[in-house]
């Protein structure tokens, strides 16, 4: 699990689902790193001074994803940084290939059973499942996932974590692992 791009780790960008720890691991990863760590929908609230359902409600997703893009060309710029996305920026406008040519993209790959349990607890700041039943939820993700892999799959690395109980220092370690080991 080598990544091809060790020379451009100024920049990494966690991408993956709802509910994949990016942030966690993101804010684990930078302190390892001695990076700074953004959040993109922390960074997106921050300049517009609004939360990011708010967003949503306002101008719609389309609105939104153009935000998103926005100001991840803005953070594309800073050097030794540990961004986390959320969970659709891959998916958006040529979103994958600014993380690609500004540094490294990793995926973190979690089975969308994690996803259902850990999502199930954690709906209420999220525009786009807040209101869906658990039925509903399960079978969003299975869709949206199925929609969104082949973004995800054009990470510079991969992260596969399928333990619930697998922690973020684990992955992290992972991760670090795998940026030292030539492709
Ligand atoms: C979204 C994921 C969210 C946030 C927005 C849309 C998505 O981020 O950007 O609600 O499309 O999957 P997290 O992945 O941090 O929850």
């Amino acid at each position: 699990m080598g990544c091809k791009k060790q020379n451009s780790m100024k920049r990494i960008f966690l991408i993956g689902f709802m509910g994949s720890g990016k942030t966690t691991v993101g804010k684990l990863l930078a302190q390892k790193l001695e990076f700074s760590f953004i959040d993109l929908d922390q960074y997106i609230e921050n300049r517009l001074l609004k939360n990011i359902s708010t967003l949503f409600t306002e101008g719609g997703e389309d609105s939104f994803r153009a935000i998103e893009h926005k100001l991840l060309l803005e953070v594309a710029q800073i050097d030794n940084v540990v961004v986390s996305t959320g969970g659709g920026t891959a998916c958006f406008h040529n979103n994958m290939e600014i993380m690609n040519e500004a540094g490294i993209s990793i995926y973190l790959k979690i089975s969308h059973q994690i996803l259902q349990n850990r999502l199930q607890k954690a709906k209420e700041f999220r525009p786009l499942i807040k209101d869906k039943t658990d039925q509903e939820l399960f079978a969003f993700i299975l869709e949206a996932l199925q929609k969104r892999e082949k973004y995800y799959q054009q990470a510079s690395l991969i992260v596969s974590n399928n333990e619930p109980e697998e922690d973020a220092e684990n992955s992290c370690n992972k991760i670090i692992k795998a940026l030292k080991t030539p492709a």
